[in-house]
């Protein structure tokens, strides 16, 4: 415990950085990076794994009242993410649709009852990977998400999730998932079926099940691309 002097100077330094906060909320500001970007990702990268569960855990609460882009005005429940924290693979999808904002969960509609057959036929549960979306807050009228909720989602929350679970594979579902983790606007017919980089990891993309739901003949090449990721999880387990 401190005492006299030093405890003057730190009421006031704790005064003045109280005062100093105040004044950039009534500015508008509401994040104030504590290390520059490079130190915090070095310290990230040094989190043990009970602290990057509780972190994800902590940013999920963080999100769960998130007003951050104009998606938030519609939205019943912000869908965060369910599964193992600590999964090989990933799921990625687009956005919450009507059943996933009423429950607040991610891929709970018929396409999610496909991904689950998905999942199944890669001999894994929903419980044993992790499932997420590029968007937390359903689109109204379920419109594909715009680039600017893309971003500052991803850049807020799902960037983060991925960095806590680290997952050996992502699997990207779809259109948007695809091109908004790999920065490109190729479609999903070219880029699906083999391995990209993301950040070190291993992504595949592949169709959404709610595109497979529309177009049956193509679910035969999302289980040549599904059976790929099998194949990698398998090596990095004898591995
Ligand atoms: N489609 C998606 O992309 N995500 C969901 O959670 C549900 C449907």
């Amino acid at each position: 415990m401190a005492h006299g002097p030093i405890r003057d100077e730190l009421t006031q330094i704790t005064q003045a950085l109280k005062d100093r906060l105040l004044l950039e909320k009534a500015l508008g500001v509401d994040f104030v990076a504590k290390t520059p970007p490079e130190t915090a990702a070095l310290e990230l990268r040094n989190l043990d794994k009970e602290e990057r569960k509780r972190q994800l855990e902590a940013l999920g609460k963080v999100a769960s009242t998130c007003t951050k882009c104009r998606l938030s005005e519609s939205r019943t429940k912000v869908v965060y993410g369910t599964g193992d924290p600590f999964a090989q693979l990933m799921f990625i999808g687009e956005g919450p649709g009507y059943e996933e904002d009423q429950q607040g969960l991610p891929f709970v509609g018929k396409a999610g009852q496909l991904l689950t057959k998905i999942i199944a036929a890669i001999k894994l549960t929903r419980e044993e990977v992790y499932i997420a979306n590029m968007v937390k807050c359903r689109p109204p009228e379920n419109r594909t998400p715009r680039e600017d909720e893309v971003f500052t989602c991803t850049s807020n929350y799902l960037k983060y999730q991925i960095q806590y679970i680290r997952p050996r594979i992502i699997c990207a579902l779809g259109n948007v998932a695809a091109q908004g983790l790999l920065h490109t606007r190729e479609g999903i017919s070219s880029l699906r079926g083999r391995f990209h980089d993301y950040d070190g990891i291993k992504l595949m993309a592949t169709f959404h099940p709610a595109y497979l739901l529309r177009n049956p003949q193509d679910k035969d090449k999302c289980w040549q691309d599904m059976k790929k990721v099998r194949k990698v999880l398998d090596e990095v387990s004898t591995g």
